[in-house]
């Protein structure tokens, strides 16, 4: 077979994408700046109505076809459902964005492990299985893209956000390292490190007054750049100058400092949930 040169966003016209998580947030403006370029979609998320409603609309404006499943990606058989969902229909998605993820702010004491497992099966598992079973078959197609979304938390251990930072941590190197992989095959495979973004996150993640302390960036200027730096072959993306600054500062800084930092900064979210103890400081 002759090989391909890597996907650019005009590929994708026409062709099927796929995206986790697109029923709110960074997924659903996603969902929304693909489906303006013409690309069909395949929607994931927990929550249907929300998945019928995006799907409705985005046909009707831009004239694509849409397959959603509504699945909970922290259980290896809703994957298996997936992976078997979108293959019966024929469906070999030219672009896969691995956005779906969730955060918990919670100190030791008070973090509840199966909470913290079911977080890495989400952030960690399904990313892994997702991203080698779609590029897998991209190899096969020999032409392919992929973006998984990791964050700006990526760089640094952070206290009182340990597992999802940890978590973060693997999406990045994972990125990164199956990025240098692919490229033998001309995929081009980008991992998108957002800092704070204004979305349902910080509410499901416990720490409702976030976006009252930090204005952040909208979920259509994180997903217009990670876009346009996809385009551009980039592998690493961080939108924002302030952000962009922040992942390359922290590599210099002694990682006992960046733990009292986060723990300062956390702590206040911790403090404003009153049932939560914030043990012994
Ligand atoms: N907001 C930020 O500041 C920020 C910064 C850096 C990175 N990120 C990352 O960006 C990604 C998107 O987050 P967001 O900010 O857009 O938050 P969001 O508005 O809360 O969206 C999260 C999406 O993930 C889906 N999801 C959560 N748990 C799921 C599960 N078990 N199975 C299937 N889908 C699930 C949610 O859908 P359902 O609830 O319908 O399942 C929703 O569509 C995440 O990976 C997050 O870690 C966010």
């Amino acid at each position: 077979m002759e090989q391909q040169t890597r996907i650019r966003l005009a590929d994708l016209k026409g062709n099927w994408s796929l995206v986790t998580g697109a029923s709110s947030g960074i997924g659903l403006e996603f969902a929304r700046q693909l489906a303006a370029l013409g690309t069909h979609l395949v929607l994931i998320a927990r929550r249907e109505a929300a998945l019928q409603e995006l799907a409705g609309k985005l046909q009707q404006e831009y004239g694509i076809e849409t397959l959603i499943i509504p699945a909970d990606l922290s259980s290896p058989a809703d994957l298996e459902t997936i992976f078997s969902t979108v293959k019966a229909r024929q469906i070999q998605p030219l672009l896969v964005v691995n956005n779906a993820g969730s955060g918990c702010v919670v100190d030791v004491a008070n973090a509840d492990r199966h909470v913290m497992t079911r977080m890495i099966n989400l952030n960690v598992r399904s990313v892994t299985e997702i991203s080698y079973y779609y590029l897998q078959e991209m190899i096969r197609n020999q032409r392919g893209g992929m973006i998984n979304v990791a964050s700006i938390v990526s760089f640094q251990p952070v206290t009182y956000m340990a597992t999802y930072a940890a978590s973060k941590a693997f999406v990045l190197h994972f990125t990164e390292a199956i990025a240098e992989e692919a490229a033998k095959w001309n995929l081009q495979v980008m991992a998108l490190c957002p800092g704070t973004t204004r979305t349902e996150f910080f509410d499901s993640a416990n720490a409702g007054d976030w976006l009252k302390r930090f204005k952040g960036m909208s979920a259509g200027q994180v997903v217009s750049t990670a876009l346009r730096s996809f385009d551009a072959g980039k592998r690493v993306c961080v939108p924002g100058l302030k952000y962009k600054l922040i992942s390359c500062v922290t590599r210099f800084i002694p990682r006992g400092y960046l733990t009292r930092a986060s723990k300062s900064i956390f702590q206040k979210s911790l403090r404003s949930r009153p049932e939560q103890s914030t043990s012994q400081e």
